[in-house]
């Protein structure tokens, strides 16, 4: 009989995937040498959605029997993040819950433990509040994770200050030391940003024994491997010029991928594994496409927003430098080819203030409406639909001469999209799929 699944679990826009999980070819060897590695620590950083925590997720998983598990956000200091720690640890120091491999913890470490825990404890006035007492050392800290067999998996660690990612370096260090006696003692931090150093500052010593390891966006083939991957767990069918199309959409972004494929399932009420092979059509994904729109048309309005927003005092704004990459017509261009394009209109364009604006576009400030690739440094739009929601807004600007007042609906936004039917069967053609239904002059 067909084993059944929940649709919700299979496509999984908003959660780290499992069922559909697909390996990373490209990033897997290193990955998993690194984690095996004794001593070795891991920085993993990528565009933010490109698979970071569902690649860890799942390797560690298959690696490892215990991970202790942090998550940093702005203003998070490394003594939260150690105390945090300390805290995850009382399953295995406390509460007399042996770990998976069935290994006792030391009875001494576990006196240590209590002790520590006890000092942790301050009494200010009525309230008790938590300090990181001095006895909890980093190679403490160290040794207690690696004799619970665990690893520390810390993410979102480009979110802190500086001085906490120089203190986490230090911290690694002590880590790769005590791997002699606890070999699988080990620090993952992982940050959505586009270098390793941005999440950990490391001396240039070390950085023989820290991998870091770029996360891509997905490939056209990872993307299609999801989707085949739900088709069968479903028992559905996606034909393959939907799967293109999907594709396309999707840009290298496993979660628009998962929600397109999710709201095709849930629109024929396909809750789990269908009894009998349902195919999708055309409408199907229109439908889908809609409901994308629909959900994220505020979010698509507020990062526009963020995105061209200019300040008083500069003469040049961000928006000039989004319309000249819309009319460069292409999936990537260079800076050369947008002061190019640019000096067409304001003839006297600052290359510098391109390259500012260009970074600004490229930063969680701007939205990363725009992407930048690492190898040949050239510039794309990070989501189709916002791409398609930019020239939706210039060229009604344009149309209308009302610059800032002209709104536009998720229907229009639909309209747009839905009138650029060239989608080719052959992915290598995917260059076509935006194919633009106006003269982009316009703009
Ligand atoms: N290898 C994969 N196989 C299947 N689906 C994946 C894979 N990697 C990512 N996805 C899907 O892509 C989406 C984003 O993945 P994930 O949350 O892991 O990215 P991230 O890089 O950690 O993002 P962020 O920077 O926002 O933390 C999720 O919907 C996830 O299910
Ligand atoms: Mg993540």
């Amino acid at each position: 009989m067909r084993k059944n699944y929940e649709t919700y679990s299979v496509f999984t826009p908003s959660q780290p995937a499992e069922l559909t999980f697909v390996d990373r070819e490209q990033v897997n060897k290193q990955l998993v040498d690194s984690i095996r590695t004794p001593g070795r620590q891991l920085v993993i950083f990528g565009f933010s959605g490109s698979g970071k925590t569902t690649l860890i997720n799942n390797k560690l998983n298959q690696l490892y029997s215990e991970v202790i598990e942090s998550q940093c956000t702005k203003g998070t200091t490394i003594d939260q993040l150690k105390l945090e720690a300390f805290d995850a640890l009382d399953k295995y120091y406390i509460s007399e819950v042996s770990n998976t491999n069935g290994s006792e913890i030391s009875a001494s470490l576990k006196s240590v433990y209590a002790e520590i825990r006890a000092a942790s404890k301050v009494q200010k006035g009525e309230k008790y509040t938590r300090v990181v007492p001095l006895q909890l050392t980093d190679k403490r800290l160290a040794e207690f994770i690696g004799e619970s067999n665990a690893c520390w998996k810390i993410e979102d660690f480009h979110k802190v200050g500086k001085e906490h990612k120089q203190r986490l370096a230090q911290i690694m260090k002590v880590f790769m030391d005590t791997s002699q006696v606890y070999k699988t003692t080990k620090i993952i931090a992982i940050g959505a940003v586009g270098t390793g150093k941005e999440i950990v500052e490391y001396d240039n010593e070390m950085s023989e024994r820290i991998s870091e390891i770029f996360v891509p966006l997905m490939s056209p083939k990872e993307l299609e491997n999801i989707i085949t991957k739900g088709e069968k767990l479903l028992n559905v069918h996606f034909p393959k010029y939907l799967k293109n199309k999907i594709i396309a959409y999707s840009n290298g972004l496993g979660a628009i991928c998962h929600q397109l494929c999710l709201s095709m399932c849930t629109n024929n009420n396909i809750y789990e594994t269908a009894e009998s092979r349902h195919k999708f059509l055309e409408t199907d994904l229109d439908l889908s496409i809609e409901d994308y729109l629909n959900q994220k048309y505020a979010t698509l309005k507020s990062a526009y927003e963020k995105a061209t927003k200019t300040s008083k005092k500069s003469k040049y704004g961000t928006k000039e430098i989004l319309k000249a990459i819309i009319r460069l017509n292409k999936s990537e261009v260079s800076s050369e080819e947008i002061l190019d394009e640019l000096r067409n209109d304001i003839h006297d364009y600052p290359s510098n203030t391109l390259t500012t604006y260009l970074n600004h576009l490229t930063s969680i400030d701007r939205e990363e409406v725009l992407r930048v690739n690492a190898d040949s440094k050239e510039y794309f739009f990070s989501n189709p639909f916002q791409k398609a929601y930019m020239e939706l807004k210039f060229s009604k600007e344009k149309q209308t001469k009302a610059v800032g007042s002209v709104q536009i609906s998720a229907n229009e936004l639909f309209s747009l999209i839905a009138a650029r039917q060239q989608f080719e069967n052959d992915f290598d053609d995917s260059d076509e799929i935006f194919q633009h239904n106006y003269d982009l002059s316009d703009l």
